[in-house]
């Protein structure tokens, strides 16, 4: 019961291998203000404010087991695959890292990609960040990151575009929480940061030892920061799961 929601989400992640591309390309069109005030309050409504998670000092709307959606099937649901309700454990570890070595990210400029419930980006901020981007190629994601991040009354900017393959030398530090949950997507990314290593970009990976990561060649040209233990009801929620990395590269 435990993992109703977020079990049903990542067994469709994983397991249906056609729907992958339309998850990582789907679009929500939530562009003017009257679709973001009904999504806010569809977000406030079917979440709840917790901060139970390895970032206690954020608050987040997350749909949790105290929430009905959690107990419904996904059918129910008013979102499409709404990955940003929940706090994945390589955000949790990457956020636990940034607010625990805030002197890495202080006057950097920052941008998370894939930031979900926008949790990493906010702990940037929280870190003194000069500017930090959240992006998310589902914009109600960003709904989620411009509600999450006013309850924390820190001010992010957020982007839609699909950033990965891009480069801007405006950027200091590239975030990636728990962005390794598919073999080809992992591949994309990898791609990707191979080119933006040598600009001097410097990448965080937080990742829960997931096998499209731990198995990649890309590992051998990052480097071990941080290893933590994830709380019981993170472990719970991501069966079989018990650690979490931060990777950074080697300069
Ligand atoms: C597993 S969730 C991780 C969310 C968050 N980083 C965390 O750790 O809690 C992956 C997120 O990446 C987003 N995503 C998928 N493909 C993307 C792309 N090409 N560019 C940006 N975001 C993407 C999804 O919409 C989703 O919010």
């Amino acid at each position: 019961m435990m993992v109703s929601f977020l079990g049903r989400l990542l067994r469709k992640t994983f397991l249906q291998n056609g729907c992958l591309k339309g998850t990582f390309l789907k679009q929500s069109s939530c562009t003017n203000s009257n679709e973001r005030a009904k999504l806010t309050k569809l977000i406030k409504g079917n979440t709840e404010i917790t901060q139970d998670h390895m970032t206690p000092e954020i608050a987040l709307h997350l749909i949790t087991p105290k929430c009905k959606l959690w107990h419904e099937k996904g059918e129910d649901s008013p979102f499409v695959d709404p990955f940003w309700a929940f706090y994945w454990p390589g955000g949790q570890v990457l956020s636990r890292f940034i607010l625990d070595n805030k002197n890495l990210f202080a006057n950097k400029t920052v941008v998370d990609i894939g930031s979900g419930c926008g949790a990493s980006a906010i702990s940037a901020k929280m870190a003194g960040a000069a500017h930090v981007l959240a992006n998310d190629i589902d914009k109600v994601a960003l709904v989620a990151v411009q509600i999450n991040s006013e309850l924390n009354t820190t001010s992010v900017e957020v982007s839609a575009s699909n950033l990965i393959g891009s480069y801007n030398s405006q950027w200091d530090v590239v975030l990636l929480g728990d962005m390794f949950y598919d073999p080809e997507f992992a591949d994309n990314i990898s791609g990707w940061i191979k080119v933006l290593i040598p600009s001097g970009i410097t990448l965080y990976v937080g990742d829960p030892g997931r096998l499209s990561f731990m198995n990649h060649p890309l590992k051998s040209s990052l480097k071990l920061c941080a290893e933590y233990q994830l709380p019981d009801r993170c472990k719970l929620e991501n069966n079989g799961l018990s650690s979490g990395y931060v990777w950074s590269c080697y300069y």
